[in-house]
């Protein structure tokens, strides 16, 4: 049985623990309960201890626990330690790695992975101190289960609502599945070609047309299929990102050299194409600087760039297994992702909302669909990372089932 070590915060959603261990146990975890001094006074622990079969645990410096449970030992055995209700001021105790209570000590002797809940009045959770400590708390490999906008204990409304515990419950049960996979090592011996990032098509020496992607979600995706086992060849456009570890590498400037690449990949059991290709270049770069003239500005004559999701989708003996591509709009979008696997003839389409107020382009957090020919599912909001790991997943179990990847 996978474990759960669940660390309590000091806040009003305490009051939901009890549901979370039950909902927790219902996917099959087992569920061990620690409580910060400040939690005990918001839920009791007899009735965590009831719930969760186990005991409490709550002091660093009761002298019997350390001699017979020591904070690292209640690191040990757990698969996954899930810090719910994360406080603000339990967040920025993680972000700057303090260590003064058993709860703060055992977060930062842990190697195992962690996720977290927030839930604070609203304008803590939007205030930069918080929002640094998000950041901070994400580049450091943490899940974060974003809260929900809703009325507030305090009387106010708006993001700072801690996920209702079936949502973190289930988001657990995928991470801990995620997991499973990186431990069996289950993609071992699978090839699988990841694109990323922009194109740039040269308009002259200097110029050039470009896109807003960051690359963050293919890097993220590439190393999590690594780090699953996968060899893993990622052809990436001009990113500012590190080589994702254990990841071969090609950096490509435009879409005929991105789909050269891919090409020179093949065969592949898998292709995910997370690349935000140019539609579009001009159809001859100038060979000098284009200069300023009295004329006006120079019209651009533009010719379509080929599709690699498409070229690679075709049916034939170097078709991949599964092709897999990323729809990023900014309306309709299940429609257009629809449309788009249908048009394409991939096998899965992760659909991503990127209109400007969602923050995703260039950010951290992303919320995706992932359609196939015969279902969809919503994804709930979580980071870039999580998304590649649950995607990692999926891929695995696809692909030790290849029958049922196709659709056609
Ligand atoms: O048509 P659209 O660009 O929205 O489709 C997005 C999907 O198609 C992504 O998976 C992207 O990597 C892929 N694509 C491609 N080659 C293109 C255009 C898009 O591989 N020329």
């Amino acid at each position: 049985m996978q474990r759960v070590l669940l660390i309590i915060g000091g806040g009003i959603a305490a009051y939901k623990a009890p549901e979370l261990v039950r909902r927790l146990r219902d996917h099959g975890l087992g569920v061990r309960c620690l409580l910060t001094s400040a939690a005990a006074q918001f839920v009791a622990p007899l009735s965590l201890a009831s719930v969760s079969g186990d005991r409490v645990y709550e002091n660093l410096f009761d002298l019997t626990d350390e001699a017979e449970m020591g904070h690292i030992q209640l690191s040990r055995d757990a698969d996954l330690i899930l810090v719910a209700p994360a406080t603000a001021d339990i967040m920025a105790r993680m972000a700057h790695g303090t260590a003064n209570d058993l709860a703060s000590t055992t977060l930062l002797a842990t190697d195992k992975p962690v996720m977290i809940a927030p839930a604070m009045n609203v304008r803590m959770w939007t205030h930069g101190a918080t929002q640094r400590n998000l950041a901070q708390l994400v580049a450091d490999g943490i899940g974060v289960l974003e809260p929900d906008d809703g009325d507030m204990a305090c009387g106010e409304f708006g993001p700072g609502r801690m996920q209702e515990p079936d949502a973190i419950a289930a988001r657990v049960a995928a991470e801990l599945s995620g997991e499973v996979l990186r431990d069996a090592g289950t993609l071992q011996g699978r090839k699988i070609l990841v694109t990323a990032g922009p194109t740039h098509e040269p308009i002259d020496p200097v110029r050039y047309i470009a896109n807003r992607s960051s690359g963050k979600q293919g890097y993220a995706v590439a190393a999590a299929l690594a780090a699953a086992g996968a060899e893993t060849h990622l052809v990436s456009g001009p990113t500012q990102l590190d080589d994702p570890k254990g990841v071969n590498v090609t950096r490509v400037e435009t879409a005929m050299e991105m789909l050269a690449a891919c090409e020179n990949h093949l065969p592949v059991d898998a292709a995910i194409m997370t690349a935000a290709v140019a539609d579009w270049r001009p159809v001859d770069m100038a060979a000098q600087k284009m200069k300023k003239s009295h004329a006006g500005a120079p019209g651009l004559q533009l010719v379509e760039n080929p599709d690699i999701l498409a070229s690679l989708s075709e049916a034939g003996p170097r078709r991949p297994a599964l092709v897999v591509g990323f729809a990023a709009e900014t309306e309709n979008l299940e429609t257009y992702a629809r449309d788009k696997l249908t048009r394409k003839g991939c096998d899965w389409i992760v659909a991503n909302n990127v209109a400007p107020e969602t923050g995703v382009l260039g950010g951290d957090m992303n919320t995706v669909h992932l359609l196939s020919g015969d279902g969809e599912e919503t994804w709930e909001k979580m980071s870039k990372t999580d998304i590649a790991t649950r995607l990692t997943a999926r891929i695995g179990a696809a692909l030790q089932t290849e029958k049922q990847v196709s659709t056609k």
